[in-house]
């Protein structure tokens, strides 16, 4: 069976974002699961909608705090979610019409996790080490 892995490569050290991180990784372990049982269709919905609703929920926060702290790469980061939002609605698309396919599990490994870790590597590592260069820099201001 598929697994994603919350590695220590994946670890911003920001405990909110983190643990935001590892509930996606368990929603799309349970959405594996889901499409292996072979239970139809119907656990596997269930785990992409809820992939899909903590997925937007995670994106508010970070976008929330990127505005916050005027972060320079918030439209390209945003633009990337909100991206990313719509592989998942039409991920949904297929597996209503599709069911709970051995190509749709290779899709949701391709553009659901391998996109999830390539996002958390790249763009939100970046944003969280701005975010404490720039805290850091204001502690220096107030000294
Ligand atoms: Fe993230
Ligand atoms: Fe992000």
């Amino acid at each position: 069976m598929k697994k994603a892995e919350f590695l220590p490569s994946l670890y911003t050290h920001n405990a909110i974002i983190d643990a935001q991180h590892q509930e996606l990784i368990n929603t799309i372990n349970k959405l594996y699961e889901a499409i292996d049982s072979g239970k139809g269709t119907d656990e596997a919905k269930n785990a992409l909608a809820f992939l899909m609703q903590y997925t937007v929920f995670h994106f508010g926060g970070e976008e929330k705090l990127m505005q916050e702290d005027k972060y320079p790469l918030f439209t390209e980061h945003k633009a990337a979610h909100d991206a990313f939002v719509e592989t998942v609605k039409g991920l949904y698309q297929k597996l209503m019409e599709e069911g709970a396919t051995e190509d749709f599990a290779d899709q949701v490994e391709q553009e659901i996790t391998n996109w999830l870790i390539v996002h958390i590597k790249g763009m939100d590592l970046k944003m969280i080490e701005w975010k404490n260069h720039r805290s850091g820099n204001q502690m220096d201001n107030l000294m």
